[in-house]
């Protein structure tokens, strides 16, 4: 049975196309059928695929404009789709409001091909509005990007926390929190530590929610995108590449 993972955390730039992208690859070289969904507006994770963010996508999907079997788009990596997004998306924030069972809305668009593919892994926009709550809902499981150099950490934290929880006791009770995964880490940054030493201490008495891998800051991770493909595609070998692989085979060995 097909097994879907949303990306979330409520501020941008923290790594969430980043590692929803690289995740993916290195799922679909691992010889599974992986099909990205892009939930954000902006379209960054249509790009990192070399897809257009300015053809029908997600919003004509889950407002009944186009069938999805019709958006369901190949990459240039074998095993990877992607349903892409576009601007009209963030339309569908204000348009969802007024609907009833507005929550489950991706939800039930996924569920004729959710059987289809190994992993569905869904990218968020920077926010815990509808399309985030929409993203929880249609979900097995969730990752956390945090990114190392980030200080107001504890309130952000239970925030987040405290969503999950109301979405497992309530519209999804079978969301589990696969991991939270540290991201953009420099070793020589006291920050990046800061933030690692506090995160470990704030779940000291569950540590194993934290990735044993810690994806640390690399230059290749930020070009991959600009030429539309994941950094499999773009430099195995780099230190970034690495990372996102042994990321992979912990979170496949955890969902
Ligand atoms: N580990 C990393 N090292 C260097 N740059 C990164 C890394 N992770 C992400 N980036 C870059 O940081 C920016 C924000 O990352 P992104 O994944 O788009 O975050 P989000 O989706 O949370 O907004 C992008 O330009 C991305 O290429
Ligand atoms: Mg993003």
């Amino acid at each position: 049975m097909g097994k879907t993972i949303v990306f979330a955390n409520q501020k941008g730039g923290v790594g969430k196309t980043t590692t929803t992208v690289n995740v993916g690859s290195y799922m679909a070289a691992e010889g599974k059928k992986v099909l990205l969904v892009d939930f954000d507006p902006q379209g960054n994770l249509s790009s990192s695929v070399g897809c257009s963010h300015k053809q029908e996508g997600i919003y004509e999907v889950i407002t009944s404009k186009v069938k999805i079997e019709d958006v369901i788009r190949t990459t240039d990596q074998e095993n990877l789709s992607i349903i892409t997004s576009n601007l009209n998306l963030s339309g569908a924030t204000i348009e969802l409001v007024d609907i009833e069972g507005r929550e489950y809305i991706l939800k039930k668009a996924l569920a004729s091909v959710k059987d289809l593919y190994d992993y569905i892994l869904i990218d968020c926009p920077p926010s815990l509005g509808v399309l985030t709550l929409n993203g929880f809902v249609a979900s097995d499981f969730v990752i956390v990007p945090l990114q190392c150099e980030f200080f107001a950490l504890e309130g952000f934290i239970s925030m987040l926390f405290q969503t999950v929880k109301r979405i497992q006791q309530t519209v999804n009770k079978k969301l589990k929190i696969a991991g939270i995964v540290f991201t953009m880490y420099d070793s020589r940054t006291r920050l990046s530590n800061e933030v690692i030493h506090k995160v470990k201490a704030t779940f000291a008495s569950h540590p194993e929610i934290l990735f044993q891998t810690i994806i640390p800051r690399n230059i290749k991770l930020t070009e991959a995108p600009s030429h539309g493909v994941p950094i499999n595609l773009y430099d195995n070998n780099c230190v970034g590449a690495k990372s996102y692989h042994k990321l992979t085979l912990e979170v496949i060995e955890r969902v």
